[in-house]
């Protein structure tokens, strides 16, 4: 076979093949060990030396030709078998996604951090105390004598005769003015352990708020606008408050503070078992005791506490009837909270 014919060949086999495998055989029919352009280029000997020259310029143009040949169309089949592929995956994007989940903060923390910045926008500090607390902090220096109920074993969790887990947050109260001089203005958060059953409305673990103010000069009316101004903000400008008499051992006088509830905004519901208002707070004036015990003057300061639950601020808010709901972790109950 001449060059001509071999080019002419070539060149057709190579526009006929539709998909890789067939463009190598064809390029293995010509250029391989065995093929026909190979075959031209080992009958160059046979030839004699002045025919060689241009014979092997010949085979050598034909060869590239066919290589060039085979390179142009091995790009088309490559790009179309690319197109084949990618048809063959095509995304449907009507599919529903799986979603991210985006977490979110607990409402009791969120609740928290609301009645820690409005203190922080009054000017208290924020401090912390110990779970594991002595008894002497516990109860002996807020002047809870022994005998008192709530020092009862089926309140409180004892670690040993002298150690307990705190049953409130008021020890940090000791604790501060212990190490600190007034003026002292300062909130602690935390949790606090009483032997109560789970219900509805108790847990063994729960979170307080604690507030403490010693200075020269403070009153009672101190405490309540302090208090009113809380209440306000937290609830709403139009929420009710009413301090009724109490009584803590460690404040003297004491008060119990109401607010309007907030389901029934005061004509009565199951919410407020009827009355129109729920309790949320105990405070008063620090008792001279307490503040004798901790080695401050009576005659030189005085003082205002307050205590409150947290998951009882939270309920009261959002008209939520079952404490469980808020330790369950039920994402269906967290979920409305986002
Ligand atoms: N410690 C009290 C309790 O756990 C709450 C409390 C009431 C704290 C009055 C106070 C206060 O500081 O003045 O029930």
């Amino acid at each position: 076979m001449n060059v001509e014919e071999i080019k002419k060949n070539a060149t057709q086999a190579i526009a006929a093949c539709g998909d890789s495998a067939a463009l190598n055989d064809v390029r293995v029919k010509y250029l391989g060990k065995k093929g026909e352009i190979t075959s031209l280029m080992k009958q160059m000997g046979q030839l004699s030396p002045e025919e060689r020259p241009a014979f092997g310029k010949d085979v050598n143009t034909l060869r590239t030709e066919v290589e060039q040949a085979l390179k142009e169309r091995q790009s088309i089949i490559a790009h179309k078998e690319q197109q084949k592929k990618m048809q063959g995956e095509v995304i449907d994007i009507t599919l529903p996604g799986t979603g991210g989940k985006v977490g979110a903060l607990h409402p009791l923390t969120q609740v928290y951090y609301e009645l820690r910045d409005i203190f922080v926008s009054m000017g208290f500090d924020v401090l912390e105390g110990p779970e594991v607390e002595l008894d002497e902090y516990n109860f002996e220096k807020l002047n809870i004598p022994k005998e008192h109920p709530s020092r009862d074993a089926q309140d409180t969790f004892y670690i040993s005769d002298d150690v307990v887990l705190r049953t409130h947050t008021s020890p940090v109260q000791i604790r501060t003015m212990l190490t600190q001089k007034p003026p002292i203005r300062m909130i602690c958060p935390g949790r606090v352990f009483r032997c109560d059953d789970v219900d509805a409305t108790h847990s063994p673990v729960f979170m307080q708020l604690e507030g403490l103010v010693v200075d020269k000069n403070i009153r009672f009316s101190d405490l309540k606008g302090t208090i009113n101004t809380f209440l306000k903000s937290y609830y709403g400008e139009d929420v009710k408050t009413k301090f009724r008499p109490g009584f803590f051992p460690f404040t003297e006088p004491s008060a119990e503070v109401d607010v309007t509830c907030t389901v029934c905004k005061g004509s009565g519901c199951p919410a407020c078992k009827g009355a129109g208002m729920i309790e949320v707070l105990g405070c008063g004036s620090v008792n001279p005791v307490v503040l004798r015990n901790v080695g401050l003057d009576p005659e030189e300061y005085s003082g205002f506490a307050f205590g409150l639950g947290v998951d009882r601020l939270a309920t009261t808010k959002y008209g939520i009837t079952d404490i469980r709901l808020l330790y369950e972790n039920d994402v269906r109950f967290l979920g409305q909270f986002v």
